[in-house]
């Protein structure tokens, strides 16, 4: 039987497992995913298991998607250019370093049909799965991305990965189409302390978390006039990906899988 993890600190809030055992369950695949909590001097020995063909498969998850790749042989382009791996993958005996964060972005947004071509994109964070949604973002063709965090020194450090930033002090707030909440405020039901009663109405309000399903953000950006929506397609996105290249084939999305998500 084949193993699969999703390695991360801390990791117990991971849906990963139960929407890939799904999957392997519904495509009549012998293995097995699993979530595995781990602390960064551990890293190697389990990554180095993926060579030795212990482990099938391992998905990266916050805090480990860059301090990973010096143990990898070969990254893809999207990993390399935004320094970011979640998934790892054994080909040809090379360690191949994945990034699926940004395909799951983008086809999360195309399924909105939210063209962004030309828009002002307004980031709050600069946390883990920040350069995925830059490199998508530039992909989409966006006019201008603007993006504020705490710590001014994490936006600074992606501005060195990505020359078209613009970087706003933490608690301004400037002209936007699209504002993407990328921090962790609102996983505990936590308010994001800034004013968007003079921003206007019709423009996109995007949260990365999903669980709450409605975070205070999105509640606001609602009630204001705008359209929401939350993360659960960008992480069943990236999981779909992660499946194509371990698996060779594309797992179905219906209501179902979305479902077995909710009934936590
Ligand atoms: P990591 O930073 O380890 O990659 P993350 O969960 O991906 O973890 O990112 C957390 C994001 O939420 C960061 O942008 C963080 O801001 P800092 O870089 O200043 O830590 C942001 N964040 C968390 N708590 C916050 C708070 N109380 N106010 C503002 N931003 C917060």
């Amino acid at each position: 039987m084949k193993k699969y993890f999703v390695i991360g600190n801390p990791i117990n809030h991971s849906l990963s497992p139960k929407l890939h055992n799904y999957w392997l369950k519904e495509n009549k695949i012998d293995a097995i995913y699993d979530k595995k909590k781990i602390e960064e001097k551990n890293l190697q020995t389990i990554i180095s298991k993926v060579k030795e063909k212990k482990i099938d498969g391992i998905n990266v998850t916050v805090p480990f998607k860059k301090v990973v790749i010096p143990f990898l042989d070969k990254l893809s382009i999207e990993a390399e250019q935004t320094q970011s791996v979640n998934t790892i993958i054994l080909k040809d005996n090379n360690l191949e370093g994945h990034n699926t964060d940004i395909t799951g972005f983008a086809k999360a947004i195309k399924k909105l049909n939210f063209n962004l071509e030309g828009k002002k994109v307004f980031i709050l964070g600069a946390g883990g799965v920040v350069p995925s949604i830059i490199f998508a973002l530039n992909t989409m063709k966006v006019s201008k991305i603007i993006i504020s965090n705490r710590t001014r020194q994490k936006a600074e450090n992606l501005k060195m990965l990505f020359n078209n930033l613009n970087i706003l002090e933490w608690g301004k707030v400037e002209d936007f189409d699209v504002i993407i909440n990328a921090t962790s405020l609102g996983l505990n039901n936590e308010e994001i302390n800034l004013d968007f009663s003079n921003i206007g109405n019709d423009k996109l309000f995007y949260d990365v978390i999903y669980n709450p399903s409605e975070t205070k953000f999105l509640r606001e950006g609602r009630r204001l006039g705008n359209k929401v929506e939350n993360g659960k397609l960008m992480f069943v996105y990236q999981a779909y990906e992660a499946f194509k290249l371990w698996h060779g084939l594309e797992p179905e999305i219906n209501e179902h899988t979305l479902k077995i998500l909710e009934d936590d």
